[in-house]
């Protein structure tokens, strides 16, 4: 028996209403298994800009620093779009990713077998499946590097500096080499080492921590490369590791090709598997407040957190069965619906997942 701090932050468009299902799953997982799950609501993105004037406020970072986890819903909208970049919603998700020092973003790319006819590959090239985990570094790289602007001959330049120290690229490595070994004992290193410096680091302190893991297999692409491959195979690759902005641009391209972005979770991790758990989907400012997003990418984080930052894994495992057992049985979201099965809402959809959690 145990009692877990979360900190919530619904954010903006359909955060609220998918955080929202998610909670509800905890308490039941909680009754079931005999934890006590407290949530703190915080503020951040867009709703926290208009009531407080910031994306990120203060009190939001204090509440998330002394709580055990952090569930996020979503942040951003149209409404913000306009707001000069370092007033942003996004600002809020750079802030707390800094701020909590979370630098190993784990953002698995799964194709469940009853979504199949979702994916947008042939049929032939997705027979094996595709359970890929992308492992992007999250608190370096161009994201936070020196920046600027000056005048050239050419006119007004910008500049973002892509830099990785040794010691950000270890910790990132050695995270990706520990979850090849729980996983299949693959990995895939993910650099542009033929162009750049900082990308020929990269690979060398990659290739100096793969000698403590003579049991995976490790190879190397290029990031170019890899967006090719990554949809010309994409059964092929099990754990893949790469920097922030490679990460930001394959993850997306991975989780498109499993067809259902409502469906994939995320977690971001520190050095003590403190986590930021959250989507991977935005805002969908478009459908927000009209009970049709879909509440089970918010869900399955939750199951991420029980079992990384909490270490839960029966709980974590009863979250993803009822998730599948009702994948199964017909139902679906406007997001994955496709003929012949039964369309439900963000609330329908939450609770048919709660019934079907078991112990
Ligand atoms: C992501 C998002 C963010 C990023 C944005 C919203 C700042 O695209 O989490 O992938 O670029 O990291
Ligand atoms: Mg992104």
């Amino acid at each position: 028996m145990a009692n877990y701090k979360i900190a919530t932050i619904p954010g903006d468009g359909i955060g609220p209403e998918i955080v929202a299902e998610t909670i509800k799953v905890l308490e039941k997982i909680g009754e079931l298994f005999g934890h006590t799950f407290t949530f703190t609501e915080v503020l951040a993105g867009g709703i926290a800009i208009d009531k407080t004037g910031e994306p990120l406020p203060a009190e939001t970072v204090e509440v998330c620093k002394n709580s055990d986890a952090v569930l996020l819903g979503a942040v951003g909208g149209w409404k913000w779009d306009v707001l000069p970049g370092d007033k942003r919603p996004e600002r809020a998700l750079l802030g707390l990713r800094s701020a909590l020092g979370l630098y190993a973003n784990l953002r698995p790319a799964v194709l469940h077998d009853a979504l199949k006819e979702a994916c947008p590959l042939r049929a032939d090239i997705v027979a094996g499946g595709i359970d890929i985990m992308i492992v992007r570094e999250l608190t370096g790289g161009m994201y936070f590097g020196d920046r600027g602007r000056r005048d050239t001959e050419l006119g007004l330049a910008a500049w973002d500096t892509e830099m990785y120290a040794t010691e950000e690229v270890r910790r990132i490595a050695i995270t990706a080499f520990e979850m090849a070994r729980k996983r299949g004992k693959k990995l895939t290193n993910v650099d542009k080492a033929n162009v750049l410096e900082s990308s020929r680091l990269w690979r060398e302190v990659i290739l100096e921590v793969a000698k403590d893991y003579p049991d995976i297999a490790l190879d190397h692409l290029y990031i170019d490369n890899a967006a090719m491959q990554i949809i010309r195979d994409p059964g092929s690759y099990d754990v893949m590791v790469t920097t922030n902005m490679f990460g930001d641009i394959l993850s997306d391209e991975a989780s498109q090709i499993t067809g259902s972005i409502g469906m994939l979770p995320s977690a971001s991790l520190n050095k003590d598997n403190f986590g930021m758990y959250e989507p991977i989907h935005g805002s969908a400012p478009d459908i927000a407040g009209q009970d049709k997003a879909n509440p089970i990418a918010t869900i399955l984080s939750a199951a991420m957190m029980l079992q990384y930052t909490f270490g839960l894994e029966k709980e974590a495992k009863a979250i993803e069965n009822a998730v599948t057992k009702v994948l199964n049985s017909g139902v679906r979201t406007g997001d994955i619906m496709s003929e012949g099965k039964r369309l439900v809402g963000t609330k329908e959809m939450g609770k048919l997942v709660l019934e079907a959690v078991k112990k």
